[in-house]
């Protein structure tokens, strides 16, 4: 078991969430709906046509919320705006109301002692952006990004010490615009490459538009998904093939972001995209990078549009409810490479397992396969560090069971149990087991 001892005394403890898997409230106070308002609705595309309209209300019961926060010890807390709830046609005119509640979360966190940390993206795109022809397939989103970023440096910045630009860019252009798994529903090689130069140049265009309008010393980062692309079987049509999905997957966003470089593989594949002066535009010095990550994943030699195929872990595997590899060694040595390539200081923003365990008879939930999980887990960040790697913290991914995006409400991420019919939250027995190596640093 790992213990408070195995982590410095400033080490930073919290969870982390995002707007649309938890706030509900989906057309209240002039919400307009975002590009996952529309995926949810249409027929076939969430797990039991779920959608996060309710959600865990969040919206309304972040009170609630807070204090389990504060209960458990946390210091920091990341959440993302919806950037439709600030500005419902993604530019132009903001909803007051809409800012007044990040305004109210900000307070009411700061006021329990937990640093609020700010995702300005983490996946809700505003329909009407998407349906101008101005969502990430478009390099016209870059100044409407920009803009976003400005209005919320200008409105929470007082506040909010610690900024990312994007969650897990790398994820949702490849689930979003390659795959068509997620929101918007695309399934093209090229607009997946037009998404990911388009997220890149955005973000590099937000920082520079955070360093003006926030004051000096605010932390800007990124925060991408790193795992490890591991060749399916020992032969080198599969380490061909890991390599290329290493490209797309970690570093077609993380290396010109952190390194202001694509790598070769991604270069290639992106040809005359990349104009004259683009990779200046894309990096901007970070102060920090947020690190989620879940399991390694699998390549196998394909002669499809990508280069390569995902294969399920091998045989025997230990998972979880996702299908995803529990490997905690894999998790230490990406937070080794991640903190040597990109050199900046590290933190984990999200790291976590689904299951599905209800209350028992007595109320308890009892996720011991998830502290089983985290303690390793934790264990591996504990080894990284020992081994010089810079990892400054660990939020858990999540606070609360959430919408699981195109699964739904059936994998539960949290600590904290929500029943989607009563919106009653519990703190599971993981939730116990963190806050008592959270609450052994925080000198309260
Ligand atoms: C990550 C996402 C997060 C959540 C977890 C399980 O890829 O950032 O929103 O869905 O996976």
């Amino acid at each position: 078991m790992v213990s408070r001892q195995d982590f410095p005394e400033d080490f930073v403890w919290g969870a982390s969430t995002a707007s649309y898997q938890i706030e509900g409230a989906h057309a209240s106070d002039g919400r307009a709906p975002s590009i996952w308002d529309a995926f949810s609705a249409t027929p076939g595309k969430v797990k039991n046509g779920d959608t996060g309209n309710v959600a865990c209300d969040h919206y309304h019961r972040y009170r609630e919320d807070v204090a389990l926060m504060r209960a458990a010890g946390f210091s920091a807390y990341r959440f993302s705006v919806s950037w439709s709830r600030v500005l419902p046609e993604g530019k132009g005119k903001p909803n007051e109301a809409g800012l007044d509640f990040y305004d109210r979360l900000t307070d009411e966190l700061l006021q329990n002692g937990i640093e609020p940390w700010l995702c300005l993206y983490h996946w809700d795109l505003p329909l009407a952006l998407h349906e101008a022809g101005l969502g990430w397939t478009s390099r016209e989103i870059l100044p409407l990004f920009a803009d976003y970023a400005g209005l919320l440096a200008r409105r929470l910045g007082d506040r909010v010490p610690r900024w990312a630009t994007f969650n897990e860019p790398n994820m949702f252009t490849m689930l979003g615009y390659g795959a068509g798994v997620h929101a918007p529903g695309i399934r093209d090689r090229g607009a997946w490459l037009d998404a990911v130069h388009h997220v890149n140049l955005s973000h590099g265009a937000a920082v520079r538009r955070l360093r003006a309008d926030l004051p000096a010393g605010a932390l800007i980062g990124s925060v991408p998904n790193l795992q490890p692309a591991l060749p399916a079987t020992d032969t080198d049509a599969d380490r061909e093939a890991a390599a290329r999905m290493d490209a797309a997957m970690n570093r077609a966003t993380a290396d010109p972001v952190f390194l202001g470089k694509y790598d070769p593989i991604t270069r290639d594949w992106m040809g005359d995209r990349i104009r004259a002066g683009d990779e200046d535009a894309i990096h901007a010095p970070l102060d920090w990078l947020g690190l989620n990550h879940y399991s390694p994943t699998y390549a196998a030699a394909a002669s499809n549009r990508w280069g390569f195929r995902n294969m399920d872990p091998p045989e025997g595997a230990e998972t979880t409810l996702m299908g995803w590899h529990v490997k905690p060694e894999a998790f230490r040595d990406t937070l080794i490479e991640a903190a040597r390539r990109y050199g900046v200081p590290v933190y984990v923003t999200e790291n976590g397992m689904a299951d599905d365990v209800e209350p028992g008879t007595d109320g308890a939930v009892r996720d011991a396969a998830r502290i089983a999980y985290l303690d390793r887990y934790l264990g591996a960040v504990r080894d990284a560090r020992a081994a010089g790697a810079d990892i400054r913290g660990y939020l858990v991914w999540s606070m609360l069971d959430n919408f699981e995006w195109a699964m739904g409400y059936g994998p539960r991420f949290g600590i904290v149990h929500v029943d989607y019919a009563s919106l009653k939250r519990t703190p599971k027995a993981s939730y116990h087991w963190l806050a008592a190596l959270a609450r052994a640093s925080s000198t309260a």
